[in-house]
C-alpha cells in the first residue's frame, strides 16, 4: 500500500455539520521512527464531544484545526514497530482515527481474548466507563431509587440503564424514536420509556414517573435537564454527563434551575477522563451478566473511511440507531 487517506476539516459547521465539511485526502503510509509504531486502523469511535472541538472555541480539549486530521479513539494492528511496548501483530487503541495508517508513540495494548476488541471502544471502554462512574461515584444510586436517563438508547445511556438496573433501581429511559422507546424497553430492561418530542418532554416525564425521581443522568441538557428539575425529589442528584441538544448550537439554558435550591438537589458534572480507574469494579460488575448474553453491548457500524463523516452527522441528526456508534475499515 503506498497511500494513506486522512479526513480533515474542511470547515467550521454552524450547525449540525453536512459533508461538505469533511474532506479526504491522501499522504504517503508513515514510517516509524524511534520510540514509534504505525498502526493499520481497523476501528474507530464517534463521539458527540467532537462536535464542540470543530468550533474555534477552547475547552477541556482543544480544538480541531482547520486543513488538519480530525482524531478520535481507534484501533487496529500494529503493521511497524520501533517500540518494544507495540509489539507488531498487537491490537492497540489509540487516539488517532479518522485515517488509515496511524504513526503513535503510545497507545493500549488490547487483550482480545478477553472481548472483542469493539468493547474497548464501548462498554468496556468510555462509554461504560462513563455510564459506570455517572451512575456509581457522581449519582451515587442505591436500591430501590428511581432513575432518569436521556439518551437512553445510545453508547451512554445503553450501559448506564443496565447498570442502574443491576444496582437495584428502577429505570426510565427516553429518545428521540419511537423505534428506540421499544427497544429501551425490550433489550435494555428500562422499566419505563418514553420518545422525546420537543416541547412534550415535561409532561412526558410526569406521565411515566408521577411519584417523581431521586436521579437524573444527564446527556441531554436544555429542555430535559428543565424537565428532570422539576420531575426530582427533595435531595435529588444530576449526574451532569453531556448537554448534546446544545453541541450544533446555543439552545435556551435551564429555567427551572432555582428548585436546585428549593429542593436542596446537587448536580455534578464530570469527565470520564478522570475516572478510568473504575474499570476493573465495572468489569467485575457486568462481565457475568454480558458473559450471560442478558447485557446488551449494543453497536452500529458504518463501513469504510468515507462514511465516517456519515458516522459522526448520525449522533446528531436522530435517525433511529442504538448503542455506540463505530466506523470499520477495511
Ligand atoms: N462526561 C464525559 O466524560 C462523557 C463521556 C462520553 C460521553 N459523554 C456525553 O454523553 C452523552 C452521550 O454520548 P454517547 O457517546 O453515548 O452518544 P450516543 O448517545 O451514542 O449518541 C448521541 C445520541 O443523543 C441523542 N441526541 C442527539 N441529538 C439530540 C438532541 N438535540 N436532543 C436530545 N437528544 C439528542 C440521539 O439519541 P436518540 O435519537 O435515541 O434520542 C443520539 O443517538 C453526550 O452528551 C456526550 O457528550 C460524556
Amino acid at each position: 500500500v503506498s497511500s494513506n487517506r486522512l479526513i480533515v476539516l474542511a470547515a467550521r459547521p454552524a450547525g449540525i455539520p453536512t459533508a461538505e465539511h469533511f474532506r479526504l485526502v491522501d499522504e504517503p503510509v508513515p514510517q516509524a521512527g524511534p520510540g514509534q509504531a504505525v498502526v493499520r486502523n481497523a476501528l474507530m469511535s464517534v463521539d458527540p464531544s467532537m462536535r464542540p472541538r470543530m468550533n474555534d472555541v477552547p475547552s477541556y480539549v482543544a480544538p480541531f484545526q482547520i486543513d488538519r486530521p480530525l482524531e478520535g479513539r481507534a484501533l487496529g494492528e500494529v503493521v511497524e514497530s520501533r517500540n518494544p511496548a507495540l509489539p507488531a501483530g498487537a491490537t492497540v487503541m489509540h487516539r488517532f482515527g479518522w485515517r488509515d495508517y496511524a504513526l503513535i508513540d503510545d497507545g493500549t495494548v488490547l487483550d482480545t481474548t478477553v472481548a472483542p476488541a469493539s468493547a474497548y471502544l464501548g462498554v468496556l471502554g468510555n462509554s461504560g466507563m462513563t455510564a459506570y462512574a455517572g451512575v456509581v461515584r457522581v449519582a451515587r444510586l442505591k436500591a430501590g431509587e428511581t432513575i432518569y436517563i436521556s439518551a437512553a438508547a445510545g453508547a451512554v445511556g445503553s450501559a448506564a440503564g443496565q447498570i442502574a438496573k443491576l444496582l437495584g433501581a428502577t429505570t426510565i429511559g427516553s429518545s428521540g424514536s419511537e423505534q428506540n422507546v421499544r427497544y429501551l424497553l425490550d433489550e435494555l430492561h428500562y422499566d419505563r420509556a418514553f420518545q422525546a418530542r420537543d416541547g412534550q418532554i415535561a409532561a412526558e416525564l410526569q406521565r411515566v414517573a408521577p411519584e417523581g425521581i431521586d436521579v437524573y443522568f444527564d446527556n441531554v441538557g436544555g429542555e430535559t435537564l428543565d424537565a428532570a428539575l422539576r420531575a426530582l425529589r427533595p435531595k435529588g442528584r444530576i449526574a451532569a454527563c453531556g448537554t448534546i441538544s446544545s453541541y450544533n448550537g446555543e439552545i435556551p439554558g435551564a429555567k427551572n434551575l432555582f428548585m436546585m435550591v428549593s429542593k436542596r438537589m446537587r448536580m455534578e458534572g464530570f469527565l470520564v477522563s478522570e475516572h478510568f480507574d473504575v474499570l476493573p469494579e465495572l468489569i467485575e460488575r457486568i462481565a457475568p451478566a454480558l458473559r450471560a448474553g442478558s447485557f446488551r453491548a449494543p453497536e452500529t457500524y458504518f463501513e469504510g473511511l468515507e462514511r465516517a463523516a456519515a458516522a459522526l452527522i448520525s449522533l446528531f441528526d436522530r435517525t433511529p440507531k442504538h448503542g455506540k456508534v463505530l466506523v470499520r475499515l477495511p
